[in-house]
């Protein structure tokens, strides 16, 4: 299942996407902590950290964190086990690697969630933030995580979700579609930004519901699925390896 339809306006086929998402981040990647920071009312780095400790994170633990970008998930994880040394952080785009390597000496993987050059049961906990729209399939990245999560492994999703209820949809909407992609243009001056920011909104509307997210999680043998909500806009999506 793809986590959203083909946006025709970016990509012509499903086989495109992967190039396309690649240059987007590529250009962008200079931008994107200062975009995100403020974006989020300089809430991330605390919400990351908080989420990974309430979701069992503990020092000792071998971390992947896929879709790694810029490491503003492995950051904060690193402070939780106190060292960067069990930390394997995974991202298709050179340029958001790039940006990661001067914050923390983890090992950095050039590679994509749907086909990890990693070897098998080998991590206690993996976490992917604000890219599970970009894979080209859901069912396929749940069996590469499964893979690569040793017994009783823990994995951790975080998106933001499109909330219900028609006034908050226009909020979003108003917010995610027009004034973050706005101000991220006006305080960079940077078009690439704008369009990663735009583009950040046309997936998070575009995607599947997390009831389908939750399905394929089970589909791919993972056990004690689950997607806790903070203010109906976050999701945690968590699991374990049977
Ligand atoms: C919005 S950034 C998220 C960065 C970081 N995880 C965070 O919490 O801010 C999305 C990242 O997903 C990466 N990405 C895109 N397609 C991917 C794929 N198929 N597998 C793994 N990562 C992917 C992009 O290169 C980009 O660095």
């Amino acid at each position: 299942m793809l986590p959203h339809p083909t946006l025709a306006a970016h990509y012509p086929t499903p086989e495109a996407k992967p190039e396309f998402v690649n240059r987007l981040f590529d250009r962008g990647a200079k931008h994107y902590d200062a975009v995100v920071d403020w974006g989020f009312l300089h809430s991330g780095a605390a919400y990351r950290r908080r989420t990974l400790k309430q979701h069992g994170l503990r020092p000792g633990d071998h971390l992947l964190d896929v879709a790694c970008g810029t490491g503003l998930v492995a950051v904060e994880a690193a402070k939780i086990l106190g060292t960067a040394e069990n930390i394997t952080c995974l991202d298709p785009s050179a340029g958001m690697l790039a940006v990661a390597r001067t914050k923390l000496t983890a090992r950095f993987v050039l590679g994509r969630a749907e086909n990890m050059p990693l070897a098998d049961n080998s991590f206690d906990f993996l976490t992917m933030g604000y890219a599970l729209r970009h894979v080209t399939s859901l069912e396929q990245t749940f069996r590469e995580y499964r893979r690569v999560l040793k017994p009783t492994g823990k994995l951790l999703i975080l998106e933001v979700t499109k909330p219900a209820g028609r006034f908050p949809r226009f909020l979003f909407r108003l917010y995610f579609g027009r004034t973050y992609p706005f101000l991220t243009r006006l305080f960079t001056r940077s078009k690439e930004a704008r369009d990663m920011m735009h583009y950040y909104w046309e997936t998070m509307d575009a995607c599947v519901p997390p009831t389908d997210v939750l399905a394929a999680l089970r589909a791919a043998g993972l056990r004690d699925v689950k997607r806790d909500t903070v203010l109906g806009l976050f999701s945690e999506y968590s699991a374990v390896k049977a």
